[in-house]
C-alpha cells in the first residue's frame, strides 16, 4: 500500500511510521488520519508485528497539531468529524493489540502531543517541544488531549498547559511524566529500536494482555481492575508460551516464545 502522507517501514517484527509532510511540519490533515486509520488498522491483523514506532519526518517535528489551513474554514459539523476521525485513529493505536512508542523527534504540539499521548511508550529528542496551543486559535484539544493529557499528567497540570498554551521542552515533559526518557535527537530512532526489539521478543499474546491490563486501570476503580487482572493473568495459563516461559527458568535458559 502506498500512502501519501506516511512512510511505513518494517524490520522485523517492528513496524515504523513516519508522519511525512515535513513542509507542514507534519500537520495531521484528514488525509492523513485517514491514511494512519488504514495504515494501523493493517498492522493489527498483521500477525508478524509486535511493536509500531510512530515518529515525524524531517529534523524538526514530531507532528506540530492538526492541519490548521485544512481546520481554518470548517463549520460546526465538520469540526466535529474531524475531532471524531482523530478520536477514532487514536483509540485505535490506545486498544490495538500492538505496543506503541512515538519517537518525539521535534515539536509534538497539539494534535501531535495527542497523538504521541496515544501510543503506549514515549522517547524524547533533547529538543522536543511539547504543548497544547489549541487555545491560541480559540479552540480545545480535539484528539483526545482533555482526557489524555489529564491521565497522564493530572488535572491541574494538564490545565496549565491547555489554558496557557505554553510548550514545555522534553526535560520539563519527563518530570511531568509525559516522556520516558530523554535521547540525543539523533540517537532517537536506534533507542525506540532497542525498547521495540526487547518487547518484540516476549510473547505476542502476553503482551498485549498486559497492555490491556494497564489500559484498564484508567477507566475502572481498583475492585473492578483486580478482577480484571486475575481473568487476564488465568488466561495467560491457556498458553503455550506460559508453560515454556516457566520451563525455560525452571530449565535455566532463556524461553523462545512461539506467539500462541
Ligand atoms: C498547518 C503548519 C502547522 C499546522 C506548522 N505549519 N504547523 N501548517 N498546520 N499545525 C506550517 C507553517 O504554516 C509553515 O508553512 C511551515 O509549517 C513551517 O512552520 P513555521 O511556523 O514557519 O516554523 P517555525 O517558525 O519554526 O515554528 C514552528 C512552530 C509553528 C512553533 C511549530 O509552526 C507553530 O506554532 N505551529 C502551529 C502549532 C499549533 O498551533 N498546533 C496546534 C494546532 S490545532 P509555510 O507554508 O509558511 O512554510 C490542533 C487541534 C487538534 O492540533 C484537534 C483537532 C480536532
Amino acid at each position: 500500500m502506498n500512502y501519501n502522507n506516511l512512510i511505513l517501514n518494517f524490520e522485523n517484527e517492528i513496524a515504523i511510521i513516519k508522519i511525512n509532510r515535513p513542509k507542514a511540519l507534519n500537520a495531521l490533515n484528514k488525509e492523513t488520519l485517514e491514511e494512519l486509520d488504514l495504515a494501523i488498522t493493517d498492522l493489527d491483523k498483521n500477525d508478524k508485528i509486535k511493536t509500531v514506532i510512530i515518529s515525524g519526518e524531517g529534523k524538526k517535528a514530531f507532528v506540530a497539531g492538526a492541519d490548521i489551513s485544512e481546520m481554518k474554514s470548517m463549520n460546526v459539523k465538520e469540526a466535529k468529524d474531524f475531532s471524531l476521525l482523530g478520536n477514532q485513529v487514536f483509540n485505535k493505536i490506545e486498544n490495538s493489540t500492538k505496543i506503541f512508542i512515538a519517537a518525539v523527534n521535534g515539536y509534538a504540539l497539539g494534535g501531535g502531543c495527542e497523538l504521541a499521548l496515544a501510543c503506549d511508550i514515549r522517547i524524547a529528542a533533547k529538543g522536543a517541544k511539547f504543548g497544547q496551543p489549541e487555545i491560541n486559535l480559540g479552540i480545545i484539544p480535539g484528539f483526545g488531549g482533555t482526557q489524555r493529557l489529564t491521565k497522564v499528567i493530572g488535572k491541574s497540570q494538564a490545565l496549565e498547559l491547555i489554558l496557557t498554551g505554553d510548550n514545555i521542552d522534553a526535560e520539563e515533559a519527563k518530570i511531568l511524566k509525559l516522556v520516558n526518557q530523554i535521547v540525543e535527537v539523533e540517537d532517537i530512532m536506534e533507542k525506540a529500536k532497542l525498547i521495540a526489539e526487547k518487547i518484540a521478543k516476549k510473547s505476542a499474546p502476553i503482551i498485549s494482555t498486559a497492555k490491556e491490563a494497564v489500559n484498564f486501570a484508567l477507566e475502572h476503580p481498583s475492585a473492578e481492575g483486580s478482577k480484571f487482572e486475575a481473568n487476564l493473568f488465568s488466561t495467560c495459563f491457556s498458553t503455550k508460551d506460559q508453560k515454556e516461559g516457566m520451563q525455560a527458568f525452571l530449565n535455566n535458559r532463556k524461553a523462545d516464545f512461539k506467539n500462541e
